[in-house]
């Protein structure tokens, strides 16, 4: 069983001692894609929402008859959807069974700098980890994984991650598809790539890490899902460590994209490319035909001033997902012209800069000790981020979501327009982001900011901002180096 697959395991070896696997794609689409189940959960008499998770080891086949040991929360790969309204107070309990710290992270979410799970909230083996807050924004897919200081590329690679779905209750119904697991679905996509004994390799990724050979759609090669319905929503998350992929059809058929990181576009985008550098999310709605079938495909991405050798394997075009349409269709709702309507954006009255080189931001590479960032409570405030590599960068920000004012000085696409929390950067670049910190001052705990290419992350990319009380000053815990 290993023999075959080392025909796939095998990557190939290129310039520079970098080792770039060529995605392999399976020949036929023929596993039902696995949708993740919706957490349980119980509300206690305080109203507040409890769910649990634990983190534990298992296998996975990524490959016909080899069980690659994978991590996952309360299962062997990925972990359950979470779910929960805005205003709603949730709590989760998350389990470590693992036999290393882990943390988990709520990626997108608002929240106190203390329940944030950063490198600063680590979950000790054995240890369960009880954080709560009050879900306070808009409708959004969003995602947890964890975020243990220099460790998040190989936890999140094993295989730890989730999405965590925000509804609005409050919101008003604009025609998408809702059923979850039917005509609403979430897709995370990533790539691996496996040793010659069916480990996950994570070695010779080179500048921007592993660019994997084995591509899986909820954790699965070769996915199909069957629609039901004319439309259907799909959630893509990039749960991926480096790779950027742009999504479109194998038929060029163009989908309306009607939300990004933090929630709905003003107004569905008509596109044939949804291009997502890792943690980025966006959804979109794809009508299909009676009986027919058409395959969700990543082309080489536009990843701008980028030199040639750096992004080798990144422009691979390949299948994802297929997806089925029955013979009857349910109707679907048409899509409102209007989804959303975003808050003006206001005046910021804090500039920062930040350049990205390496593995430094402004000629640092991360400390937890050092407090990179102190923001005041209720500040809005505009980041100036550049890239001065001339390869790929992103950049994401924890507790809030920021509005791409520009990028060189000229308004951003329509797809980045809206509620962001990660922006791919290309080289040489000067993307202006606003935000607003609202509340959650908490001097002892920093928020992270950082690349979201997770080797780059790992190795430094990443810096530390507190929020605190207008006049207050920063005065983190001391961290306790193991
Ligand atoms: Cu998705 Cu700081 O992470
Ligand atoms: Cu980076």
């Amino acid at each position: 069983a290993v023999a075959a697959a080392a025909l796939v395991v095998a990557g190939l070896s290129a310039c520079g001692g970098v080792s770039v696997s060529p995605v392999d794609v399976p020949e036929t689409f023929d596993a039902p894609l696995p949708v993740p189940p919706l957490a349980p959960s119980h509300v206690g008499a305080d109203g507040t929402r409890t769910f649990r998770l634990t983190a534990q080891e298992g296998t996975t086949r990524f490959v016909p008859g080899v069980d690659t040991p994978t991590w996952g929360f309360d299962g062997d790969l990925l972990g359950p959807t979470l779910r929960a309204s805005r205003g709603e107070q949730v709590a989760v309990e998350v389990r470590n069974t693992l036999p290393e710290a882990t943390s988990v992270h709520w990626h997108g979410m608002h929240l106190p700098a203390a329940m944030d799970g950063g490198p600063h909230q680590p979950v000790e083996p054995g240890a369960t980890w009880r954080p709560t807050w009050r879900i306070d924004q808009p409708a959004a897919t969003l995602w947890y994984h964890p975020h243990p200081h220099g460790r998040t590329e190989e936890h999140i690679y094993r295989g730890l991650a989730g999405f965590f779905l925000l509804d609005d209750p409050a919101a008003a119904d604009v025609g998408l598809p809702d059923e979850y697991g039917v005509d609403d679905v979430p897709v995370v996509v990533q790539d691996r790539k496996l040793d010659a004994d069916g480990d996950l390799d994570l070695s010779g990724g080179g500048e921007l890490g592993v660019l994997g050979s084995l591509v899986t759609a909820n954790g699965v090669r070769g996915a199909y899902l069957e629609a039901t319905t004319q439309r259907v929503r799909l959630r893509l998350l990039n749960g991926s460590t480096a790779r950027t992929y742009a999504f479109g059809f194998a038929d060029d058929r163009e989908v309306l994209q009607v939300a990004s990181d933090g929630g709905l576009l003003p107004e569905p985008v008509p596109t044939t490319r949804v291009q997502l550098s890792p943690g980025e999310r966006a959804e979109v709605v794809v009508t299909v035909a009676p009986g027919e079938r058409v395959r969700l495909r990543s082309y080489p991405p536009d990843l701008g001033r980028v030199v040639a050798g750096y992004a080798m394997g990144a422009n691979d075009t390949f299948d994802v997902l297929e997806l089925r349409a029955a013979q009857d269709l349910a109707p679907s709702p048409p899509v409102a012209a209007t989804l959303t309507t975003l808050e003006p954006l206001p005046e910021a009255t804090v500039t920062r800069t930040f350049d990205l080189q390496g593995r430094q931001i402004n000629g640092r590479r991360m400390d937890m000790d050092r407090v990179d960032a102190t923001v005041e409570k209720g500040a809005t405030e505009l980041w100036e981020v550049r890239n001065l590599d001339l390869f790929p960068h992103n950049f994401h920000v924890h507790d809030v979501q920021f509005r791409v004012l520009d990028i060189d000085g000229e308004a951003p696409p329509p797809a980045l327009a809206g509620a962001k929390d990660t922006v791919y950067l290309e080289p040489r670049r000067t993307y202006r982001l606003v935000m607003r910190f609202e509340d959650h001052a908490d001097p002892t705990t920093p928020y992270m900011f950082h690349c979201h290419l997770l080797l780059h992350e790992d190795e430094g990319l990443m810096g530390q901002l507190v929020v605190v009380e207008p006049g207050g000053t920063a005065s983190p815990a001391p961290h306790h180096h193991p």
